[in-house]
């Protein structure tokens, strides 16, 4: 057998004869030709049958395939600057071939299907090149994220999935039964976090979270994962900062190492190609006032009264969908309404209806990315505003004790990984983000 390659490295190979082994995503012939598009894994490369030098059984074996027929393909490497679609312009002259299994009639065809179809094949679908290519830029944006925090000094230390207690609201949760008692799936890692940052410095969690969302919106799953930096010693202030360089380098190492994928996902590249720091900084009071002015200017009625918003109401999508379409880049809206935030936001100073948060609305229309803030330091304070979040104490206790014992002022953030990849391979859906997706009306596969 020859040198067993794959196709991602196939440059390396080139005028010599190597083995692939893969599956035919699809297949084309006439004549004495036949042309399969074969992958491996990492990439597809065309594999291309020629009758007078495989002889006719062999070359009608390869005729007779069927998509996604498990195949191990021996083959001399030659550059085909005519391929079409093949990366780096390199195919492989077939000279033997094993077959594994031969496919028929695998479900999912060239032809057009219906999402809710390929979300039920969705054990199937991420064979397919777009889903591929969203998988690869995932796992990129992960690697990304942990470099820049290990890079940056940040500690990786884990937090609890299963919690006795709520952090973002109690409309969310997911119960659990913990030998008799109510436990909840985590919903965040950051008040474990903000233990760990009085014993480390800085930390981040980064792990599967979970929202009991019981809407059916583009951007809401019920498992999805977060990335949770949080730093000692840090304002509001120094957490934008780090933000915008958090997001820059993610975006920038996905233009750098995912160039094919993001063509075969055609992708705007000029939109991610601006994204560097700064970013720009809105206040929630400017941001009001601009959703005001967009909303006097829409003259489609049922759009308008979609746009309606009052000072001391959250953003819905179309706000934030409006709002970042000012702008080019990720925006910062900070000081948001105490009301409509978690407990645990430091008040702004001398104007206790308003907190010390900041969210980070992607551009394109993709809204919030990232939610974050400075922590409550007192612990006066956090009690009241656990009892006035109607939360009962007890759970809360050690979450106080961090106030009593060397309080200093804090902030962190949490970075949505589905959102991100979202926004950064312009897909529309956050389904498509996660390989085997949970959502208001789906697990399964
Ligand atoms: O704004 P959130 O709820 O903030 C927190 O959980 C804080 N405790 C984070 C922190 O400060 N350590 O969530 C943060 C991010 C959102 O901006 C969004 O990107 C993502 O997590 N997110 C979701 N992604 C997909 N589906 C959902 N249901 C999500 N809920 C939040
Ligand atoms: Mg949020």
């Amino acid at each position: 057998m020859a040198t067993e390659v794959t196709i991602e490295k196939i440059a390396q190979y080139d005028g010599q004869e190597v083995t692939i082994k893969g599956w035919i995503y699809a297949a084309t012939g006439k004549g004495k030709l036949q042309f399969l598009r074969l992958r491996d894994g990492t990439g597809i490369i065309q594999a291309v049958a020629f009758r007078p030098e495989l002889g006719d059984d062999l070359f009608a074996l390869i005729k007779g395939l069927g998509q996604e027929s498990s195949v191990i393909v021996t083959g001399k490497v030659r550059a085909d600057h005519r391929a079409p679609g093949i990366p780096g312009g390199f195919e492989l002259g077939i000279s033997g071939i094993e077959v594994v299994q031969n496919v028929h009639e695998y479900p999912i065809t060239p032809k057009e299907h219906g999402v809710e179809f390929l979300m039920d094949n969705r054990h199937l679908w991420l064979r397919s090149s777009q889903q591929w290519a969203i998988m690869r830029v995932r796992t990129t944006i992960k690697r990304a994220i942990i470099d820049f925090l290990d890079e940056q000094g940040f500690l990786n230390i884990d937090t609890p999935i299963v919690t006795p207690a709520a952090a973002e609201g109690t409309s969310t949760l997911f119960e659990v039964d913990y030998y008799g008692d109510k436990a909840y799936l985590a919903q965040t890692g950051q008040l474990y976090n903000e233990a760990n940052i009085m014993a480390f410095g800085k930390v981040y969690c980064f792990g599967p979270t979970f929202r009991a969302e019981k809407s059916k919106t583009r951007r809401h799953l019920s498992e999805f994962w977060m990335v949770e930096p949080e730093i000692a010693y840090c304002d509001l202030d120094q957490l934008m900062e780090l933000e915008e360089q958090f997001v820059s380098y993610i975006v920038q190492t996905v233009l750098q190492k995912r160039r094919p994928e993001l063509a075969l996902l055609e992708r705007d590249l000029t939109a991610l190609e601006r994204i560097a720091p700064p970013f720009p900084r809105i206040s929630y009071d400017e941001a009001i006032e601009r959703l005001h002015a967009i909303r006097e200017e829409e003259t489609d009625p049922e759009r308008k009264e979609m746009l309606a918003i009052e000072w001391g109401d959250d953003f819905g999508s179309p706000h934030e969908t409006e709002l970042t379409k000012q702008f080019d880049k990720p925006v910062f809206v900070y000081g948001y309404p105490t009301a409509v935030k978690a407990f645990y936001m430091e008040p702004w100073p001398g104007r206790p209806e308003v907190c010390k948060s900041v969210d980070l609305l992607a551009p394109e229309g993709y809204g919030e990315i990232i939610g974050g803030s400075e922590r409550m330091s007192d612990p006066d304070l956090l009690m009241a505003a656990i009892e006035r979040h109607q939360l009962p104490p007890e759970p809360y206790q050690w979450y106080i004790d961090l106030r009593r014992y060397g309080t200093v002022q804090h902030s962190g953030f949490g970075l949505g990984l589905e959102r991100t990849v979202a926004w950064i391979c312009g897909i529309e859906h956050i389904r498509q983000t996660s390989p085997f997706p949970r959502t208001l009306n789906r697990m399964t596969p």
